[in-house]
């Protein structure tokens, strides 16, 4: 098939120089777009790749480029993907998916009409704990799920927020999109989908400063009867403090822990241990906060070896969705029991 993989990057903030990084060591970075000619700019320039100031014209100048990463505010993610996929191209598109199920659903359209790929970013699964505890409850090592925690303890302050599109409800969306969507996706990976939710949120430090909820309760109930709660909040004082998943099940009892489900925390097990589970990559550090564990090497790994050896996507754009789908669930029923 393709030699060389032929990049471009619409969206050229933080996570972009993560991809563009990896983008130099599987292929290489043609063309990228933001709407600020600085950033765009500054990206460009050790790859000598074009630069454009808005997305249609990079689609109608590159006719050259084999997929568009989309690391855009959230709420120009379906857009900016519907585009791409439209232009001919495969896409990779950074987390969460979109800010609405429709808009995903408009996203799976377009890459089926289009014969392309959707590749939809969620880097936790791959943190060696999760990935771990995975393959065990897929052998049935944990046997029953029966019910699980996650803690969502983070800290995000006013000047993460200041001058950004994060914060507000049409670009961000809400706190369990830009924060913890990739904690909802391990649920849906891990345990399954989601039948009902039962919410109650609340913004306790950050009024005038963000659009929604700084902070919020969640009781969930799977489809295969496993019961589930989220407690979150980026009102962890000063700095992060967790990001954990506790699973209660019918074999064992399992703590993945650490900031950013990074470290397995406790296990108890019928007749098996983990051990030996190799160090993972590091948290994204952005200087005054830290975000999620930087997997983005495995993405582009398998997205290679999707696009040039036909293998399987590890992280595809239906449960990108599904993600979407069980937040959007927690949403509406936070705003009835409002
Ligand atoms: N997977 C992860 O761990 C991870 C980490 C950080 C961010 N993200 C996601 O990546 C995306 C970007 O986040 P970020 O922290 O890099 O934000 P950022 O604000 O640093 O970068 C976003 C960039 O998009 C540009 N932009 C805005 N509108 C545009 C348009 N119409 N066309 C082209 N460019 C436009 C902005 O000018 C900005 O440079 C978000 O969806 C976020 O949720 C994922």
């Amino acid at each position: 098939m393709m030699d060389k993989v032929k990049f471009g990057i619409v969206g050229c903030g933080r996570i972009a120089q993560r991809h563009a990084e990896h983008i130099s060591k599987n292929g290489e970075l043609s063309a990228v777009c933001d709407i600020d000619l600085d950033k765009a700019t500054r990206l460009a320039l050790p790859y000598g790749a074009k630069v454009y100031q808005n997305i249609d014209d990079l689609l109608a100048s590159e006719k050259d480029l084999d997929l568009i990463s989309i690391c855009s505010p959230n709420g120009l993610h379906a857009e900016h993907s519907i585009k791409s996929l439209d232009a001919g191209f495969h896409v990779l598109c950074e987390k969460p998916m979109a800010i609405n199920v429709h808009d995903c659903g408009e996203m799976l359209k377009a890459a089926e009409r289009n014969n392309r790929r959707l590749f939809a970013i969620r880097q936790n699964r791959f943190n060696p704990p999760v990935a771990a505890v995975k393959e065990a409850i897929d052998k049935g090592i944990l046997g029953k799920i029966y019910s699980v925690q996650l803690s969502c303890f983070w800290n995000r302050n006013f000047d993460y927020y200041h001058n950004s599109w994060k914060g507000t409800l049409e670009l961000d969306g809400g706190t369990l999109y830009t924060q913890f969507s990739h904690f909802v996706d391990l649920l849906y990976w891990m345990v399954g989908d989601v039948r009902k939710a039962y919410a109650l949120m609340g913004n306790f430090a950050h009024e005038g400063v963000i659009e929604f909820e700084d902070t919020g309760v969640v009781a969930l109930e799977f489809y295969n009867g496993a019961l589930g709660t989220i407690n979150y909040t980026v009102n962890s004082f000063g700095k992060n403090m967790e990001g954990s998943l506790t699973i209660f099940a019918e074999k064992g009892t399992v703590k993945i822990g650490g900031q950013y489900l990074n470290e397995l925390e406790y296990q108890n097990i019928e007749d098996f241990e983990f051990k030996d589970l190799p160090q993972g990559n590091t948290a994204n550090n952005y200087g005054k906060y830290q975000g999620s564990m930087s997997n983005h090497d495995k993405i582009y790994e398998n997205l290679i070896d999707v696009l040039k050896n036909g293998s399987s996507i590890s992280t595809s754009s239906f449960e990108g969705l599904k993600t979407v789908e069980i937040i959007d669930k927690i949403y509406q029923s936070a705003k009835l029991n409002h």
